[in-house]
């Protein structure tokens, strides 16, 4: 009899999603940048920290391979902003020791520590970033329901007993995983809206339970934009969410304009820690700026305030 908290065997047609086409492009540098520093800021507590990764791909991702060639994604996102990073730092003037932001240097650092021998052709996904930064009381449940990609995920943390690999809905296991033992952490969400805008329902449904739970924990959620004035209905039920604060970061590289390509994308924060927008802030500027092709923007946005 299978378990039927596993939804292995429930989306058959659906998962024609392979995140190693899009792996570094600019909504992975947006939302690996706002996971990184939410890490950090989570992390300025000894207290020990569980992390559910709910859509956790295979957990990192060959830029050279034939997948990432042919989309070129990571061209105009995480390769172009590491010559813009290099550029920035030659130009630096003496005495003036650090030019870029220092949430902008974390994730560069990260991407460093998964190409140990120079370079960037391994780009580390969410799980890689978030086990990169584990402390020993630290602990990561990352689940993916495509076999292979969970296959992959499995052998690359075989061996490291804080992390979880789980081939399973991701939705199932915040009901399943949620609360944890440990009293803080993140959710981070990050599905491939194969279901497009109707994948909010899902989403909002599942913060909406998780919040009754858990209602101290942080949830990060990634989403597309197309046309932003698409996403206004979404915010408003935000809102009526049962959590203390909530703002949103989004990074645009170009108009959003036209419905049929990725113009930029967001990160949601619900309970975000103190002061990790202002952190951002400089860094979400630094991005925009090396990554724009033309109209784009970038804006941190708060939704609910702590009255
Ligand atoms: C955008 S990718 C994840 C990328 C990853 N979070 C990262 O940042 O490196 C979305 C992943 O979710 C997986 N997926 C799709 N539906 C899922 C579900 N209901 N539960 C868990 N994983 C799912 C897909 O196979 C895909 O690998």
């Amino acid at each position: 009899m299978p378990d039927p908290a596993d939804g292995a065997n429930r989306y058959p047609v659906r998962m024609n999603y392979r995140h190693a086409f899009h792996a570094g492009n600019h909504a992975d540098v947006l939302k690996h940048l706002v996971l990184v520093a939410l890490l950090q800021a989570l992390q300025r507590k000894p207290g020990a920290l569980f992390v559910l990764d709910t859509h956790a791909g295979r957990g990192e991702y060959d830029l050279a391979a034939d997948e990432a060639g042919r989309t070129g994604e990571a061209e105009d996102g995480v390769l172009r902003l590491q010559r813009a990073a290099r550029v920035r730092r030659s130009s630096a003037h003496d005495g003036e020791q650090q030019v870029l932001p220092q949430v902008l240097l974390d994730y560069l650092d990260a991407l460093r520590a998964a190409n140990p021998d120079g370079g960037l052709t391994v780009y580390p996904g969410s799980p890689r970033l978030i086990a990169h930064r584990l402390r020993p009381q630290d602990r990561l449940a990352a689940c993916e329901l495509q076999p292979e990609e969970a296959g992959a995920l499995r052998a690359l943390f075989r061996g490291d007993a804080r992390v979880g690999v789980h081939q399973r809905d991701g939705y199932q296991a915040m009901r399943a995983l949620l609360p944890p033992k440990e009293k803080r952490g993140l959710v981070l969400i990050d599905p491939p809206y194969e279901a497009q805008l109707a994948e909010f329902d899902t989403v909002l449904a599942g913060l909406r339970d998780a919040l009754e739970r858990w209602p101290q924990g942080v949830y990060a959620l990634w989403y597309p934009i197309k046309r932003r004035r698409e996403l206004a209905r979404v915010w408003r039920r935000v809102q009526a969410l049962p959590c203390k604060s909530a703002w949103k970061a989004e990074l645009l590289v170009r108009r959003d304009d036209s419905p049929l390509r990725l113009n930029g994308s967001g990160m949601l924060l619900l309970n975000p820690p103190w002061q990790l927008d202002a952190d951002l802030a400089p860094a979400l500027a630094e991005v925009h700026a090396a990554l724009d092709l033309g109209g784009g923007s970038w804006e941190i946005e708060w939704l609910t305030r702590e009255s």
